[in-house]
């Protein structure tokens, strides 16, 4: 990853590839950012006239490439759009910052070194900006082989190599609040990023067992307790949800449990994350153009995985379990058919009309394993419906809970930390499509409200009394567009800071 530095270096005699500046759009012409002072200068006070000659209007995400003015050390100016003036609330102006910075962070892939002279006004903006450098340079080239170049050299295979050093000007190194802003950004987004590599890797490669291992790996690293529960631990324990959903497949399902504890803790939280390493719809099987992307799937293990190390890393004086329920979706003699029936962890037993609707199977058992441990707060994070996506579109979560207090907080941290979502609901009508003539419950229901019949589903499977909410990250999980911002196609790491904001929060006493 790119390694940051906070630099209290004056930018011409800075050697780096690049200087990155901000600009925001004024009233009638671009406006020079705060932090860019310096450069301005260079400029005799002109730098605002320059890019208005370029045509660039400080539009968010504008990038605009000029020389650097003479005397400077560094060739390049590379001026990024703010948008409008900052105005609105921090959340929303340290998103703006953070974009800003993965817009050129991304744009300076094969660069060495670039230094940022964006606005730092305080360990916020610092957190902000760095978070933005390290997921905007993120890359996956784990499957590229170009032909390695004639000298030998270290080179990315997917073209660029990731812009491997960051100087993050006007930053206070000797400041603890922005040294420890700098860290957590640096935790955080390294275990984002690990997210989206497992999100990104390919299901042949990644299996159940696969995942487990790796988590097994982290737990070590990390000083983390871990149980992997195998398909023979789990038919002995009666997890017939995941095990119903695995059974198909060649490669057997596993449930992980992952905990990090503090011995100062006084609240303990458990996350729950949907881990289909492949989901082919199973004997309901999904149609091409529908399946292509759907090692995405454990999209949700991967969060919550990337969630408790870094909980872990960052010290929070809380206690959190992640729970990893990992199978693989396929079609096969030994698969579980429409209409067969599945006796599941709680006792319930469920019909499956559609085995396409595999995650809530798999949740329902890890939900009643987490519930067993009395947690102040449980949340689940998956990629469980189309519908959603079809609600929401594919940069938004949609968020139920069996709590309207909970599931406005998750919201509201989720905005803290530049996740768009939105509540929704679970409407009590919904549940009767899902009766079942056959078992207690069928594992579908009506068509319409997709999104919230699955939230439903899973609230069954929830101990009484216990504080839920549900994550559905299926539209933000993967992105099948160009990157934008931050976000790199592919994998994104969907709901990981959302999960590290609730463990912050509830560290912090400020759960209710
Ligand atoms: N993994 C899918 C949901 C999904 C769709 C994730 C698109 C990411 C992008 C899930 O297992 C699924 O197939 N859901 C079905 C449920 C239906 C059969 C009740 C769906 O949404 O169509
Ligand atoms: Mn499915
Ligand atoms: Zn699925």
């Amino acid at each position: 990853m790119t390694a940051l530095t906070l630099s209290t270096a004056a930018a011409p005699g800075l050697r780096a590839d690049a200087i990155v500046v901000g600009v925001t759009k004024g009233a009638k012409r671009p406006v020079v950012a705060q932090g860019a002072e310096a450069v301005d200068k260079a400029y005799d006070g002109k730098l605002a006239d320059v890019l208005e000659t370029l045509g660039a209007s400080g539009a968010e995400g504008e990038l605009t490439k000029l020389p650097a003015p003479a005397g400077f050390k560094a060739p390049l100016v590379l001026a990024v759009g703010l948008g409008d003036e900052p105005s609105k609330d921090a959340a929303h102006e340290a998103e703006t910052l953070r974009k800003a910075a993965g817009v050129a962070a991304r744009a300076l892939a094969g660069s060495k070194k670039a230094a940022f002279a964006l606005p730092l006004a305080d360990a916020d903006a610092v957190g902000a900006v760095a978070e933005g450098v390290l997921l905007g340079a993120y890359s996956f080239d784990t499957y590229k082989e170009t032909a390695a170049p004639a000298d030998n050299a270290p080179k990315a295979k997917n073209g660029k190599a990731p812009l491997a050093e960051a100087a993050l000007l006007g930053g206070k190194p000797r400041d603890k609040e922005q040294k420890a802003a700098l860290d957590r950004a640096v935790a955080v987004s390294e275990e984002l990023n690990r997210a989206r590599d497992l999100v990104n890797t390919p299901a042949n490669d990644l299996n159940p067992a696969a995942f487990a291992a790796i988590a097994q790996d982290a737990a070590k690293e990390h000083g983390l307790k871990i149980q992997v529960l195998d398909e023979k631990a789990l038919t002995k324990g009666g997890y017939g949800g995941i095990l119903g959903v695995g059974v198909g497949s060649v490669s057997p399902p596993r449930l992980v449990k992952l905990s990090y504890t503090h011995p100062k803790a006084s609240k303990s939280l458990a996350f729950v994350g949907k881990g289909i390493t492949y989901d082919s719809g199973g004997i309901s099987l999904k149609p091409a153009g529908h399946n292509e992307t759907m090692k995405c799937d454990m999209s949700g293990a991967a969060a919550v995985f990337a969630a408790v190390v870094a909980a872990a890393r960052l010290g929070l004086e809380v206690n959190v379990t992640g729970w990893l329920a990992l199978a693989e979706n396929m079609p096969s003699g030994s698969a579980v058919r429409p209409g067969d029936v599945l006796r599941m962890y709680s006792g319930k037993t469920v019909e499956v009309l559609n085995t396409d609707a595999e995650g809530r199977l798999v949740l329902a058992d890890a939900l009643w394993a987490a519930s067993a441990e009395k947690p102040d707060a449980l949340v689940d994070v998956a990629t469980l419906t189309g519908a959603m996506v079809l609600a929401l579109g594919s940069r938004t979560f949609g968020v139920m809970a069996n709590d309207d207090a909970f599931r406005s907080a998750v919201v509201e941290m989720a905005e803290e930390v530049g996740e768009p979502s939105w509540p929704m609901p679970l409407p009590e009508h919904l549940r009767k499509g899902m009766d079942s003539s056959t078992a207690d419950i069928a594992n579908m229901g009506e068509r319409m409200g997709g999104g919230l019949v699955a939230g439903l589903f899973l609230r069954e499977f929830v101990g009484d009394g216990i504080t839920w909410a549900h994550i559905d990250i299926a539209g933000p999980a993967f992105n099948e567009q160009g990157p934008f911002g931050y976000t790199p196609k592919g994998g994104t790491g969907s709901a990981v800071r959302t999960l590290v904001r609730l463990a912050e929060v509830a560290a912090s006493g400020d759960l209710a």
